[in-house]
């Protein structure tokens, strides 16, 4: 029997989004966090692109990057995001607006304490989305850095952390045959979530 949304999800879209996050999972995504980020440039023109969902509980969905990027300069000056998760193997789709705040340090420092050395070094080694002379610029960065730290702890660089996207919408697309797809809407009011149905 195909799965039916209405009779799966609760009152509680966190919830709801972890299990279809690890029914993604079990599908076998090649890359279940993956999402896009959509912000407002301070000109007013939006931008997207990927990042990698890193954290997410009742306080919202937290990714993490330089604070030197346009997308980190972009919310700073205008907190408020837009997510968009598609999981291909399980046809499903979940789009989620709110604001944005910046992690605190010791969530940042936690969280960056369990990446590879490698790539805490290729965090100290980027000035994300600057232009560089070639490719080899970046190598000669890594290795400078790689040398600076030895083999010592590589502590979190300060230009680089967290955003969570606190929600205040989260929406949940099921695909079904003939464009008869399941839409359900979740707001966020004061006394709790309200549920509303879409047309496709
Ligand atoms: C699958 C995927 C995951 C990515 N994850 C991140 C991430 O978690 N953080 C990040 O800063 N950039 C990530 N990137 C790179 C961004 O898409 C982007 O190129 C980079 O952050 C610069 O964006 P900006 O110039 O808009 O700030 C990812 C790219 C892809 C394709």
């Amino acid at each position: 029997m195909s799965e039916v949304l209405e009779v799966q999800c609760g009152d509680d879209p966190i919830a709801l989004f972890r299990t279809w996050f690890q029914q993604a999972i079990d599908a076998g995504s090649k890359e279940p966090r993956a999402m896009v980020v959509a912000t407002v440039d301070p000109d007013g023109c939006p931008d997207a692109r990927m990042v990698l969902l890193k954290g997410v509980d009742e306080r919202g969905f937290v990714f993490y990057t330089n604070l030197g990027s346009p997308k980190a300069h972009a919310l700073l000056q205008e907190p408020r995001a837009a997510l968009c998760l598609y999981w291909d193997k399980i046809d499903k789709q979940v789009r989620i607006r709110g604001r944005t705040e910046r992690v605190s340090d010791d969530e940042a420092d936690a969280y960056f304490a369990t990446r590879p050395r490698l790539s805490q070094i290729g965090a100290w080694a980027s000035k994300q989305s600057q232009t560089m002379r070639g490719y080899f610029e970046l190598e000669a960065e890594v290795t400078k850095t790689a040398i600076r730290f030895g083999v010592g702890e590589v502590p979190r660089p300060p230009f680089w952390s967290g955003f969570r996207v606190v929600p205040k919408q989260i929406e949940f697309w099921k695909q079904k045959p003939f464009r008869r797809h399941e839409r359900i809407l979740y707001t966020r009011a004061p006394s709790g979530w309200q549920k509303q149905w879409l047309y496709p």
